[in-house]
């Protein structure tokens, strides 16, 4: 039976169907908790480094030292993108927005791989490490150009996180810049079944190949329901401009019916984790510069819990993380990239353990159109 026509219940969104299951990341929504494989997200920002979290995400555990070198060295390897990617990227990518960019470059790396055909799932694995690899150095090109820059190359004695911020800003962070920028790629590696996650699950269970299921994923998170709205959420906290224009203008807007970008979320009806952690690292990169837009969010975060935390909407991951990449010198248009850089182990980790027991994705709809059969009436009579 393709369509369901009797009156079933139609779990719109699919919220709160358990499509998958899953050994990767946990998130209690009233918990206000996430770990990835068992471990508090907390923890990881605060301990380890974005390349173990990487690790630890694709294969279960936290690597050996042994492991560990070996993965750090194959990434940075694999960190240059081909001449061909740079290319494409000086092409289109000081006009086109940078997440269409980003969507449009890791689709290309499909054309110089030659496993891009392949259904087996070590050639899957290696296509992941790829991508892993070579997102900073595809995302930092794209902030180049679109700023109108020189691209930088990686420089492979330099981290995973502080040879983004490199290849991004074009000076070497300094360690507090580096802990920031990588405890940022921590907090957004992994999330649960959210969207863009579950769209690279719906490629991959077609056993399309893993730079498909990433295309489809930076597709998806581009949304403002979903990455997206780190941008708008800078935008709208600029655009209330001061603490004190907070009140009026929020309500204006929640009279309008307008949603606050940076505010609630699907599972978590608490204060979002990631965001506690994002909210310290605001405050302290906006002391010297930028310190109006921090007491300007604060204030809102303020009159929004009062108005409607009683709801269950707090501040999610998105409504600091702009704020610190526009400190460190990103543009504004680079932050949903910027998640996808932090994302991809998770999309990856996922996508692969989803395809090792593998069950095509394909849900039903309920109709509700024209039963018919109706008359077919020729164009000219119509
Ligand atoms: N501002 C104002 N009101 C809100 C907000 C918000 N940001 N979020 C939810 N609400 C209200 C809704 O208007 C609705 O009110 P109602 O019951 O009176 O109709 C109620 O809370 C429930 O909201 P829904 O949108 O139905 O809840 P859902 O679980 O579908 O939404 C979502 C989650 C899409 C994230 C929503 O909170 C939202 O649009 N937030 C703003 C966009 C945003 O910040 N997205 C980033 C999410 S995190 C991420 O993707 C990484």
């Amino acid at each position: 039976m393709e369509n369901v026509t009797d009156k079933p219940e139609v779990h719109r969104g699919l919220e709160g169907v358990i499509a998958a299951s899953t050994n990767i990341g946990y998130v209690d929504g009233q918990a206000g908790m996430l770990s990835y494989r068992g471990f508090d997200v907390k923890t990881l920002a605060e301990q380890s480094n974005y390349e173990e979290v990487s690790f630890l995400l694709m294969y279960g555990h936290l690597p050996t030292e042994e492991e560990y070198k070996k993965y750090v060295t194959k990434l940075r390897e694999l960190s240059e993108p081909d001449a061909n990617i740079y290319e494409l990227i000086r092409k289109i990518g000081a006009k086109t927005h940078p997440m269409s960019t980003l969507r449009t470059a890791v689709s290309y790396m499909a054309s110089s791989d030659s496993r891009e055909n392949s259904e087996n799932l070590q050639d899957q694995e290696g296509m992941a490490i790829n991508l892993i690899a070579k997102l900073p150095a595809i995302v930092g090109a794209i902030h180049r150009v679109y700023s109108g820059r020189d691209i930088i190359l990686p420089d492979r004695e330099l981290g995973y996180a502080a040879n983004f911020f490199y290849m991004s800003i074009g000076t070497r962070p300094d360690p507090m810049e580096s802990k920031i920028m990588d405890t940022a790629l921590i907090l957004h590696a992994d999330h649960g079944m959210n969207a863009s996650t579950f769209s690279a699950l719906v490629t991959i269970s077609t056993l399309a190949d893993m730079y498909s299921a990433i295309t489809t994923a930076i597709g998806t998170l581009k949304g403002s329901l979903h990455g997206g709205a780190n941008e708008r959420a800078l935008r709208m906290i600029q655009s209330i401009g001061s603490p004190e224009a907070a009140e009026e203008k929020l309500k204006n807007m929640m009279e309008k019916k307008e949603k606050i970008m940076g505010f609630g979320h699907r599972v978590y009806k608490v204060y979002d984790p990631r965001a506690k952690i994002l909210k310290q690292y605001a405050d302290y990169i906006t002391q010297k510069n930028d310190r109006n837009l921090y007491l300007t969010a604060n204030r809102i975060e303020e009159l929004m819990i009062n108005k409607l935390g009683s709801k269950g909407i707090f501040p999610n991951v998105d409504f600091y993380s702009g704020m610190i990449y526009n400190a460190l010198g990103f543009k504004t248009e680079i932050f949903t990239p910027i998640f996808a850089v932090g994302r991809i182990s998770g999309w990856a980790a996922r996508s692969l353990e989803y395809a090792g027991d593998n069950k095509l994705f394909r849900p039903k709809a309920l109709y509700t159109g024209e039963k018919g059969p109706l008359k077919y009436v020729p164009i000219h009579e119509r």
